[in-house]
């Protein structure tokens, strides 16, 4: 049987910059097309000293675009469209002087502002003398784009143009072929078919029949894990608890506001779950006597009696079977990661996931979030801040490498 590219009918616009590797990407473009690929070229002004338009527009079959307006004919090249047609951006070669507009934002030509429009997984194949590319500030400005989920297609080693030798060399278009090519191809998915137990939102802890103890959480995370988990195929079951949306539809999901009656239905399901991710943000104590009515405002202080609730958690993985996989979440106001790895060893987990309460764009009421996610084996995963959907399909993501790698 004929192997089906990952190429094939794939939207790829490459930005050339200013560099002399600028002379490599033709023959890139044709490995491309070659494998099925539609091709857009967009170039900077000085991009053009090293490689023609017309060379590029001929093997991509497409005009090579640099301007925002097309001058003959007075539409312009939209950007925004630029940037969500592609399925994939490729910056090469990449120069120090790109990297550093990316890092910052800067928007002054065509191509910046398609990268600052894009939505697609965005690479970069750097080309410069070996002092740029060691230079703090390139290496920063690397760094930040990294985090930022930028992939690095990194420079290789040899002979410079500056006729130095070292590192800085654009890769070469058969290996940023490759590159590509891998992060394209279908990846193994841990999650399809599995039957996923997934607890949201926060427990309320009831006082008197119009009050409870409760929390921040909105749901919002752990809706968002199980909505990805639905479309990578799982099977998933939904506890949640009090929360400010909706559940996703195309899942069983079971409302219970107390930590007991979480707990209850946590424990019907997980025996026959694959895996379970503890997402609810559980109340550690509930009221010993929960008052039949309201309670007045008699005296001046009021003392309630607290016993602590079961921990869900710790007391599913006690039952746990060798298959099943148990996913905790960590919320910490100091020595955050020495609290979540205490967690990950004492509730026997296989990983946990540590929101970064310091971060005003992360945690309970906004909709974006940043995590890292620590795995029993010692590896760990940092999730920059995204939109929570974003941030569930990066974890899951690396959740799903890991327990393939380590479960198989
Ligand atoms: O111990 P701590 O509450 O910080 O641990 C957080 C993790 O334990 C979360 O995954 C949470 O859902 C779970 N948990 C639980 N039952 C409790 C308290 C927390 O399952 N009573």
């Amino acid at each position: 049987m004929l192997r089906k590219s990952p190429f094939k009918n794939r939207k790829i616009l490459i930005g050339i910059t200013g560099g002399i590797a600028a002379y490599k990407i033709p023959q890139l473009v044709r490995i491309l097309k070659k494998e099925g690929a539609e091709v857009q070229i967009v170039l900077s002004e000085s991009a053009k000293n090293f490689v023609t338009p017309q060379t590029l527009s001929v093997l991509s079959e497409k005009p090579a675009l640099s301007d925002f307006f097309k001058s003959n004919q007075g539409d312009w090249n939209n950007h925004v469209h630029l940037g969500l047609w592609a399925d994939l951006i490729l910056i090469a070669p990449a120069g120090a002087n790109t990297l550093a507009k990316m890092t910052h934002g800067i928007c002054d030509n065509l191509l910046m502002s398609v990268i600052l429009s894009a939505r697609c997984p965005i690479f970069v194949a750097p080309a410069m003398d070996l002092d740029m590319w060691i230079h703090p500030s390139t290496q920063t400005n690397i760094q930040t784009l990294v985090d930022r989920g930028v992939h690095l297609i990194d420079p290789e080693e040899g002979s410079l143009a500056s006729g130095l030798e070292g590192k800085g060399r654009m890769a070469e278009p058969e290996n940023i072929a490759q590159f590509l090519s891998a992060h394209l191809a279908p990846k193994p998915n841990y999650f399809l078919g599995k039957r996923v137990l997934v607890s949201a939102g926060g427990t309320q802890e009831a006082i008197d029949p119009v009050r409870y103890i409760g929390n921040h959480s909105s749901g919002k995370m752990g809706f968002a894990i199980a909505e990805q988990l639905i479309e990578l195929g799982a099977d998933v079951e939904l506890v949640y608890g009090a929360v400010t949306i909706a559940p996703p539809a195309n899942c069983h999901s079971y409302q219970t506001l107390s930590a007991k009656a979480m707990k209850a239905k946590c424990d019907e399901i997980f025996p026959t779950c694959d895996v379970l991710i503890m997402a609810a943000a559980v109340a550690d104590y509930h009221a010993v006597d929960v008052a039949s009515e309201k309670i007045k405002k008699s005296d001046d202080a009021l003392t309630l009696t607290l016993a602590k609730n079961p921990d869900i958690l710790k007391s599913l993985s006690e039952t746990k079977k060798e298959h099943q996989v148990l996913i905790g979440f960590a919320l910490e106001t100091e020595k955050e990661e020495f609290h979540a790895l205490e967690k990950l060893q004492k509730k026997n987990l296989d990983c946990i996931v540590l929101n970064s309460l310091k971060n005003p764009n992360a945690g309970f009421a906004v909709d974006t979030n940043e995590v890292t996610l620590y795995c029993k084996d010692g590896e760990q995963f940092h999730i920059p801040t995204q939109q929570k959907d974003q941030v569930a399909a990066a974890l899951l993501n690396k959740l799903g490498e890991w327990l393939t790698k380590t479960t198989t």
